[in-house]
């Protein structure tokens, strides 16, 4: 929770109706790790937890690789030690640029650019290794680009400090928590000149693990250690996400063409169809539908802060 407070714990217990259990510790600490797993009957983890700003990956590397690998090892030991199923939220950024698009989990992973993709492709080594040793079951998905919150806009994604992502950066402009969004490069060659994602919603992504804790828990899979894109297969580039976004919300974004990020690529989408066939996944969520929540979600901020 370095990144986040409890409204999201909060928010999930209003919409199920009931507290899940929760236990806030570090899962870089050993012992406390081995503690949860022995007092627990655990079928399969999800795990989450990570650093993800590529930027602050590339200034600090060290706090990247102590957390996001030190927390994974001790997730997969207590795995090792218990025989419970492991699911690794891996990232699209394991493909870097790639030769062709759409990719497929047989496109080749590229050296990383940042210390961030590099604990992702990292930690897809030590599930796959750990795998092949111990004689365990584990998932990576590989997720593109998610954005949005849930329909309630009682969950939602809320970035410490200065957001990152683009659609954080959207709502927060149009909100007027921010002055002005920059659209960071618009000489690509891409139709607009902007780049392209896949932008896959928060609801669906979060769909795709229940279908894939399920292939685990239900003994469904073929090879003991699968690798799922988690995508639309829908291109979307910056410009008209842009333009969605005032378009299903009503509203005019103050933003103006900067210069290009160091280090994003040109276009990057999935194809999804491994997930659909193996997982009985697909992406079901408009970007329209899609950009409503997450900006719901924003005014439900804005109204909670007065
Ligand atoms: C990056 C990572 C991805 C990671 C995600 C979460 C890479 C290649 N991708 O995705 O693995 O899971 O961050 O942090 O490392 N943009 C603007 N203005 C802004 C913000 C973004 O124009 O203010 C543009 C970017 O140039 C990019 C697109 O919007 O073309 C999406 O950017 P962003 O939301 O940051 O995600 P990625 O960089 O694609």
């Amino acid at each position: 929770m370095s990144n986040c407070d409890d409204t999201n714990y909060k928010g999930v217990c209003a919409i199920l109706g009931f507290e899940p259990e929760f236990v806030k510790m570090d899962f870089c600490d050993t012992a406390a790790v081995e503690q949860l797993f022995d007092s627990h009957k655990i079928d399969a983890v999800i795990h989450f937890a990570a650093f993800k700003a590529v930027g602050e990956s590339v200034k600090e590397p060290l706090m990247y690789y102590k957390n996001n690998l030190g927390s994974f090892l001790n997730v997969l030991e207590a795995a090792k030690a218990h025989g419970t199923n492991v699911l690794f939220s891996s990232s699209a950024t394991v493909y870097g640029e790639p030769d062709e698009t759409p990719v497929t989990e047989k496109s080749p992973r590229k050296s990383a650019t940042s210390p961030y993709g590099n604990t992702k492709q990292m930690c897809e080594d030590f599930l796959r290794d750990s795998v092949a040793a111990y004689g365990m079951h584990g998932i990576a998905l590989r997720y593109f680009n998610p954005i949005g919150a849930h329909p309630s806009a009682l969950i939602g994604e809320l970035p410490r400090g200065v957001p990152n992502n683009l659609v954080p950066f959207i709502t927060q402009t149009a909100i007027g928590k921010r002055e002005c969004l920059s659209i960071f490069g618009n000489d690509y060659p891409t139709p607009d000149g902007t780049c392209l994602r896949d932008y896959i919603d928060i609801v669906d992504l979060a769909k795709a693990h229940v279908c894939a804790v399920r292939r685990m828990i239900d003994g469904l899979m073929d090879e003991p250690y699968e690798i799922f894109n988690i995508g639309t297969g829908r291109p979307v580039s910056v410009m008209e996400l842009v333009t969605a976004f005032e378009k299903v919300n009503g509203l005019k974004l103050n933003y103006r063409i900067a210069p290009r990020r160091a280090g994003d690529v040109t276009a990057v989408w999935a194809d999804p169809s491994l997930a659909e066939s193996k997982l009985g996944w697909k992406a079901s969520r408009t970007v329209e539908e899609t950009l409503a929540a997450a900006w719901a979600w924003e005014k439900h901020l804005a109204a909670k802060a007065q």
